[in-house]
């Protein structure tokens, strides 16, 4: 793994994605920051994190996925890697948003933002970011953010963190092709709410109840309706309202 540390930059997955596309760089090649500027978040949101209290990194991951459509498998070996890091550090009541929020009770601690380009000879290359919000303790007008440190009443090291979810992640890639059954079912048993009744909205703001009960091959939520039908929604058709 080969580690660059800045102490501000836009976006670290920006940074990265820039130095990706200049340099031939090492698979795992990780960058971290102490700041962004333009810190992104899923479906253009934005992604803010106090100065110094949080882990702010991106990681290359090349070779890995041989096509688009299993896209979902890196999603599912990040949130793990992930959520295995925090088990470590005794985080209680750890779920996954679907697709990759990290939730310790009703609060996201972290987020996750995989962006990926298919190179001239058809390989893809993908810049997984990575915002954990570690040390941060105020969270005014995001009441539904929480920090480990939050919720904990300690404070963790960050460089630890950091090496134990970069080490799980070349882990689980490595073992991919051998435990993604047991991968997709520790996944989907680790999904916020599954199997709860829950209010959603759709894209037309109507609202409606459905029970998670688990993912598609492509990774779409499927949610049983009040008609008892099973449905299969996009991470753009569907907002779960908790
Ligand atoms: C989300 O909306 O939940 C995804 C948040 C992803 C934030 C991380 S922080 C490091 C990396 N750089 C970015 O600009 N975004 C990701």
């Amino acid at each position: 793994m080969k580690l660059i540390k800045l102490d501000a930059i836009d976006s670290t997955n920006e940074f990265l994605k820039g130095l990706s596309n200049k340099h031939e760089l090492e698979n795992f090649t990780v960058v971290t920051a102490e700041s962004q500027t333009k810190g992104k978040g899923q479906m253009g949101a934005v992604w803010a994190s106090e100065t110094g209290k949080n882990l702010i990194l991106s990681v290359l991951i090349k070779d890995f996925l041989l096509d688009i459509c299993q896209i979902y498998n890196l999603n599912i070996i990040v949130s793990l890697a992930v959520i295995e890091a925090l088990e470590c550090c005794k985080i209680p009541d750890l779920s996954i948003k679907w697709p990759n929020d990290i939730m310790s009770y009703n609060k996201k601690i972290g987020g996750i933002l995989i962006e990926n380009s298919i190179k001239s000879d058809a390989s893809i290359v993908s810049i997984v970011g990575l915002g954990l919000n570690v040390n941060q303790t105020n969270f005014e007008n995001l009441p539904k953010a929480s920090s480990m440190a939050v919720i904990c009443n300690a404070t963790f090291d960050k460089d630890d963190l950091l090496f134990m979810i970069i080490d799980n992640l070349e882990n689980k890639i490595k073992l991919w092709e051998k435990q993604s059954d047991f991968l997709w079912s520790d996944y989907v048993s680790k999904l916020f709410k599954k199997g709860i009744p829950m209010p959603f909205s759709n894209l037309n703001n109507q609202k409606f109840m459905g029970i998670i009960q688990g993912i598609s091959s492509i990774g779409k939520l499927e949610i049983l309706l009040e008609d008892d039908i099973i449905s299969e929604f996009d991470i753009k058709e569907i907002q779960m309202l908790y």
